[in-house]
């Protein structure tokens, strides 16, 4: 049997682990399920649907903060690390969650905030207290420069809600005026200081010199590792190194005045992803996955970098971490891009490393809102029929949308991650089963088509977003092909398409992708070889088990992916 790209080397390799192929399935707790009337998800919530998570083909679940929280940012901002916040429920709910994800193969990962916590946390509260009380130095505390101003021009991430207010009209500025990023700095008067926050001013940012503060970190990791969880998602990580002589940052001059965030005037020496500091805070970080040899424990980093800064802390412990894949998520929908970045991104991957895809999360508009409907098809299957780590933000396998929030029941203060987070539709029930609340109690209002696109109807339509997604659980568990760690980029003759081979040792898949959404082709892809194949799967169902000869030209419809195996 010819192989498949025979004389092409495969350009990725992961290790044998559990995580190698896992479906890792991000619940945001707030919109998930709630288990009664209190109009926001819960943990008992989350175990009641631990079923649909695990017809994804899921093996790990990855929850969003849960903890006690003022959810001034959605629970990024931790009043306490160690502990379950009431409104989702107790420790006992998250154990007997964990227990039970486990007897389902699936593993359990949880968000770990080491940057910042929240201005409610007691740390916070003994360090702003006086200048020299125990923990006066576990936050970022600067004199006034002269004059009581500010301590220097650092801005906050938040920034953009300046843009957001500008853009509503709350904020009146003269045409052709810069909107002004937030400082990145609040005055304590008790202290006649300022302290640092890179993102809300209610999440002060944590003192990384401090080896107080990188102890207490680690006792937090080990807190939750020795309650049964087998990894962490590391939140905002490029921040927590900082240049501690704290000099002003240059202007940018490749800002774009309403289509950047304003904190992009200034470029980031300083303020943000220092290396000095940078790569030993995560080395130490790293090293608590070392005091548990027999866990697996798995770390994934959030950086919003430029590749190359991405490859340094992809490099420093590839056995063990590795950073979000964000780069075809905030790409143009095209096949040749698609493409380069999914040859880049496996030829790239360090030796022993972890690889993963990401179709969204709950800082960006969710998968079918992006693209439509047809095209979160195509996203899917890729994801899914790739090497490394998959991961599926809660809602994305019904092809949901984000929702129009009105702007009196709008949560986030950066004004434009509402939509993505509004619970989850699992049938045509009133509140579209999320809650037996009120509708006008929830948090956030149910996409007002929930009646018709809800994951019970889908689950009876073959042709639906879930079924599909089932199917690729399936057969991303099943496949020999696919249960292998290597990728080989193809390449197609027409430039709406992307291809690549998946081979082990004993079998062998290809996927085709038409990314055109209008244009019906046929399409060759020379260095595939000459392989006659089933298709096993395709976006179009009515195309499962037809046969395909790649020498002759492989036909796609608009939209269209297809898994091919070869058959003789
Ligand atoms: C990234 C999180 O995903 C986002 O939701 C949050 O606002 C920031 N980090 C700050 O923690």
């Amino acid at each position: 049997m010819p192989l498949i790209g025979e004389q092409l080397e495969p350009q990725y390799a992961a290790p044998d682990t559990d995580w190698r192929n896992a479906v890792v399935y991000q619940v945001y707790p707030r919109s998930f399920q709630d288990d009664g009337e209190q109009g926001e998800g819960t943990i008992p919530g989350i175990t009641s649907r631990l079923g649909h998570i695990q017809s994804l083909g899921a093996g790990a679940l990855w929850l969003s903060p849960f903890y006690p929280s003022p959810m001034r940012d959605g629970g990024y901002d931790i009043a306490n690390h160690t502990d379950v916040d009431p409104r989702y429920g107790t420790l006992d709910d998250f154990k007997e969650m964990t227990q039970a994800a486990r007897e389902r193969g699936i593993k359990v990962m949880v968000d770990l905030v080491p940057n910042h916590t929240s201005d409610k946390h007691p740390w916070f509260q003994e360090s702003r207290s006086s200048r020299d009380n125990p923990k006066a130095d576990w936050y970022i505390w600067q004199d006034p420069r002269l004059g009581g101003r500010l301590p220097n021009n650092w801005a906050s991430v938040f920034s953009q809600s300046q843009l957001k207010a500008r853009q509503r009209g709350d904020l009146w500025l003269p045409d052709g005026e810069l909107t002004p990023p937030l400082s990145a700095w609040e005055y304590d008067p008790q202290r006649d200081q300022y302290y640092l926050h890179s993102f809300a001013k209610e999440q002060p940012d944590l003192n990384w010199q401090n080896e107080d503060v990188r102890k207490a970190i680690k006792d937090v990791m080990r807190f939750w590792i020795e309650r049964g969880v087998d990894g962490f998602r590391i939140d905002a990580v490029p921040y927590i190194g900082k240049d501690p002589l704290f000099a002003d940052e240059e202007l940018d001059p490749a800002y774009i005045e309403g289509e950047h965030n304003p904190y992009d005037q200034l470029k980031r020496f300083y303020s943000m992803g220092y290396p000095p500091t940078f790569y030993y805070y995560l080395r130490e970080l790293l090293s608590v996955a070392d005091e548990y040899p027999d866990r697996d424990i798995r770390i994934i980093f959030e950086a919003y970098m430029p590749p190359d800064d991405v490859d340094k802390i992809d490099r420093l412990r590839p056995e063990v971490a590795s950073s979000f894949n964000f780069g075809r998520m905030q790409a143009p929908w095209d096949a040749a891009t698609h493409q380069a970045l999914l040859n880049d991104y496996y030829g790239r991957l360090p030796k022993g490393a972890i690889g993963n895809q990401v179709n969204g999360n709950h800082d960006n508009p969710r998968l079918a809102t992006r693209l439509g409907a047809a095209a979160a098809r195509v996203a899917a299957v890729i994801n899914y029929t790739v090497p490394g780590m998959v991961f599926v933000y809660n809602g994305e396998e019904g092809g949901f949308v984000d929702v129009d929030v009105p702007p009196e029941r709008c949560d986030d203060r950066l004004g434009f991650r509402d939509g993505c987070r509004t619970p989850t539709l699992w049938d045509g029930s009133p509140n579209a089963g999320f809650s037996r609340a009120a509708p006008d109690e929830l948090w956030l209002p149910i996409d007002p088509a929930y009646r018709t696109r809800n994951l019970a109807v889908q689950a009876r339509d073959p042709a639906s977003s879930l079924r599909l997604y089932q199917r690729l659980g399936d057969i991303r568990r099943n496949l020999p092909a696919l249960r292998g760690n290597t990728y080989a980029g193809l390449q197609a003759d027409d430039s709406d398409v992307l291809a690549y081979a998946r081979r082990t040792e004993r079998a062998q898949a290809a996927v085709v992708a038409n990314f055109s959404g209008d244009r019906s082709l046929t399409v060759r892809v020379p260095n595939a070889g000459q392989v006659i194949g089933r298709v096993l799967l395709s976006t179009h169902p009515d195309r499962h088990d037809a046969d395909t000869d790649f020498e002759q030209g492989v036909t796609l419809a608009p939209n269209e992916a297809i898994l091919v195996a070869p058959s003789a």
